[in-house]
């Protein structure tokens, strides 16, 4: 909620780290996580508190990320802050407080490489923060493994005493089992006070934003703490291994649901990739080798696979196949068949009962009901009417070269063209028109009208039989 001072809420993604260990020219942050990067997750993660406002601090390859945050704008107002040099997460929070001025209520701060954290889990923190009046408070969680996370120590009483980074933790420490996932809320302006007392006086030499804790112990604020019931829901991505372990786990969690919740038939759940924003309806079939990653919504009864892949925002009506086939940004009605071995580029729009078949590219083109074109073209640029019917190997030729512009063809209702016929763009084909098989059209074919360009076919009897016999003579020629 934005007014009543209480209840604000702003978010701080930190996200100014280099993430050595993914020995990467890209940022960790921007890796994706099946089809949105990480910091793309934490993004839509943060819109779901409906926060005033997201900091994020970059820092590393600050260009990139900067570029990626203008590319994709949020529901929320967004600004960044540059951390440099970077000198830890306490070092990346203090970048943000001059900006928080006039600030007065919950300050979510979160690490920005935990891609599987979700709205819900954000949302958990924050009520447990508010409820306990809590001057910060943060998630832990308990693990097998505590690899290199902090931990979080705790007095006889069980309260919450700090947090020790591994590196500096004692043997003792490191057995403890409960980790820091680096996700908290502050009571803002309070635990500002807190900022100015971080030092760098451990093995990494930074300022850590879990040295808080500490400090809100030593002073007798009050604590709370929420545990995440699977960590792996907060897990922090390190290395490459670590990112193929969290899509894995995005894979399941998002097949689990879509079989269980929603009625779809997934054939080989290790074999299938898809990502948490994808929609599928009751009775569809999804064949092995799928990945369907973005804002993807599948109607019912569908048959989607083997081996599609679908990016970007597609919708796909009921009862259509796709199969063998790669779409992108693009819409497919209800009783469609597309492929095997289609391609539906960006802003291509098919409606209901259209036959995209094999070996046929579409870019940029609305294909009308119970229109076909079934083999071997290329549809670019063009808008297609209602029962058009598109011989094997029609060619829409879009682009000129010398001009660099591209054109489009219209082709009416019920019009026909055959077998190896290219349209020139830009050209119209009105209603009901015919191209002739081979035909290269190059202006407007009135309705109902015949396009025949081939020069007339011509028969020479007995040439075959003729040339035998000369190349025969030839040879015996040449044998002397
Ligand atoms: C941090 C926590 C650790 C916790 C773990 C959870 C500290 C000191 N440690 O360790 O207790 O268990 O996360 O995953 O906070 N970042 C900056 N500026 C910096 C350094 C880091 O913005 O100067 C950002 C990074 O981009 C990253 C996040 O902070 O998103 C965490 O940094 P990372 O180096 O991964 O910290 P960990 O060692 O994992
Ligand atoms: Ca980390």
């Amino acid at each position: 909620m934005k007014d009543g001072s209480g209840d604000r809420t702003r978010v701080v993604l930190l996200a100014a780290g280099q993430g050595k260990r993914m020995k990467s020219d890209l940022p960790k942050v921007l890796h994706e996580v099946l089809g949105k990067t990480i910091l793309g997750r934490l993004m839509a993660a943060s819109d779901e508190l409906k926060p005033e406002h997201i900091h994020i601090v970059i820092g590393h390859e600050a260009e990139q990320v900067e570029k990626f945050i203008q590319d994709n704008p949020s529901a929320t107002p967004v600004s960044t802050h540059l951390q440099k040099p970077q000198l830890g997460t306490g070092h990346a929070l203090m970048q943000v407080a001059p900006s928080l001025k006039d600030f007065k209520g919950t300050l979510v701060v979160s690490v920005a490489d935990t891609p599987l954290l979700t709205g819900a889990t954000f949302k958990s923190l924050v009520e447990a923060h508010k409820e306990s009046k809590a001057v910060v408070s943060l998630l832990t969680t308990d693990v097998d493994d505590a690899k290199n996370y902090g931990r979080i120590t705790r007095n006889e009483k069980g309260e919450v005493t700090g947090i020790v980074e591994h590196k500096d933790a004692t043997e003792a420490q490191r057995a403890i089992k409960e980790i820091n996932p680096a996700i908290y809320c502050f009571a803002w302006p309070e635990v500002e006070a807190a900022l100015s007392t971080l030092k760098n006086d451990n093995q990494q030499k930074e300022y850590y934003l879990t040295d808080v804790i500490g400090w809100a112990h030593k002073n007798s604020h009050k604590i709370a703490s929420a545990k995440v019931a699977d960590w792996r829901e907060v897990a922090g991505i390190n290395s490459r291994l670590e990112l193929s372990e969290a899509i894995r786990l995005m894979r399941d969690i998002t097949v689990n649901n879509l079989a269980l919740e929603s009625g779809v038939t997934i054939v080989d759940t290790q074999g299938t990739w898809i990502s948490p924003e994808v929609k599928i309806g009751k009775d569809t079939v999804v064949l092995p080798g799928c990945y369907l990653a973005g804002e993807i919504e599948i109607g019912q009864k569908c048959t989607i696979g083997p081996n599609t892949v679908m990016k970007g925002v597609v919708h796909v009506g009921d009862n259509t196949t796709v199969a063998q086939s790669l779409v992108q940004n693009s819409d497919i009605g209800s009783n469609c068949k597309v492929g095997p071995f289609s391609h539906l580029r960006e802003h291509t729009v098919l409606h209901d009962q259209v036959k995209v078949g094999n070996f046929v590219e579409v870019k940029k083109s609305v294909i009308n009901n119970k229109t076909n074109a079934s083999h071997l073209s290329y549809i670019g640029d063009s808008t297609l009417g209602s029962g058009v019917n598109i011989g094997a190997g029609t060619i829409t030729a879009n682009y000129d070269h010398i001009t660099k512009k591209k054109e489009r063809t219209t082709i009416c209702d019920g019009a026909s063209t055959g077998s190896n016929s290219v349209l020139v763009a830009p050209v119209t084909l009105e209603e009901g028109a015919v191209v002739a098989a081979g035909t290269v059209v190059t202006k407007t074919v009135p309705k109902g009208a015949l396009a025949i360009t081939r020069t007339p076919q011509k028969n020479h009897e007995g040439w075959a039989e003729e040339r035998k016999r000369k190349a025969e003579a030839a040879k015996l020629e040449a044998a002397k």
